[in-house]
């Protein structure tokens, strides 16, 4: 238990000083950018209109305003003063009051969120700082209407990117992902535990409520977001992977290996 506050508090501090100069670094890298619109393309395909909508780990609003602007009401949560800060700057900003609030809080305390929900979605490896989903999926059932979607984006244990260390002679790089343990990141000056989530874990995690719908490669060929200078240096290679990507990202193995998966089920309780 205290190790788990420990955890969350390192989490909470090196995202708090990310929080400033996130949406800066963000809008600045094209690779994330791209990501980012191949999700909201996933999205797209299941969000009904006027949605109300829970985001986990929601940074500092990024997605939920983007979601706001399509006419869907979002309930933001996230673990940092920092990244709320943030959220709480872009209701003002945008005059996003009654379509956007935020709450600070752990996905795994999702039992103190009020409200009904059509959709709950997480971006970007926020659910990798959790060793155990189903802490997170167990409070679903209470707060979804029936037929509601999740998606998730994730970080899973292999990524075609990073098994290429292994002609670079650094294997333990190339399978860092893989250790039971997880991985120590180091951000901001914290050092605090990740676990990467293969599909068949996360659909042990979600159970027979849920129904599995989809699941995609989000760069899978294609560089990951830290080589956000590589659509400058690189500019057809990249176009010729983006468009592979685009190609394989629904089939096996490239809907499971890849730097992220993103992955939807449908809530579908037995009557
Ligand atoms: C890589 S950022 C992604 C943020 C946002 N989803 C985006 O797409 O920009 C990961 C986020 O997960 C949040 N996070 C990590 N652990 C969390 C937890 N236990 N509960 C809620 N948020 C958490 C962090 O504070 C951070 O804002």
């Amino acid at each position: 238990m205290i190790q788990a506050i420990d955890h969350q508090e390192a989490v909470n501090r090196a995202f708090t000083r990310q929080s400033t100069r996130y949406d800066e670094e963000d809008r600045a890298n094209p690779v994330l950018q791209d990501m980012r619109h191949q999700v909201y393309e996933h999205l797209d395909q299941f969000l009904k209109p006027g949605s109300h909508v829970l985001e986990l780990n929601a940074g500092t609003g990024i997605d939920a305003l983007h979601l706001t602007s399509l006419g869907h009401r979002v309930h933001a949560i996230d673990i940092s003063d920092g990244m709320i800060r943030e959220i709480e700057k872009k209701i003002a900003t945008h005059q996003r009051s009654g379509m956007l609030t935020c709450q600070q809080l752990s996905y795994d305390q999702l039992n103190q969120v009020e409200g009904e929900f059509d959709y709950v979605f997480s971006n970007f490896g926020g659910l990798n700082c959790i060793r155990n989903l189903a802490e997170v999926t167990r409070h679903l059932p209470t707060l979804l209407k029936k037929g509601a979607y999740v998606t998730w984006v994730i970080m899973p244990p292999v990524c075609v990117w990073e098994l290429l260390w292994i002609f670079k002679g650094h294997p333990r790089q190339a399978f860092r992902r893989f250790g039971s343990e997880g991985v120590l990141a180091h951000l901001e000056g914290e050092f605090f535990r990740t676990y990467y989530h293969s599909l068949s874990d996360i659909r042990t995690a979600f159970g027979p409520s849920f129904e599995f719908i989809k699941t995609e490669g989000l760069a899978a060929l294609s560089p990951q977001p830290h080589r956000g200078d590589f659509p400058r240096l690189h500019p057809r290679l990249y176009a010729t992977l983006r468009k592979t990507d685009a190609l394989l990202r629904n089939n096996f193995p490239f809907n499971r290996w890849a730097d992220h998966i993103i992955v939807t089920f449908q809530y579908n309780p037995p009557i």
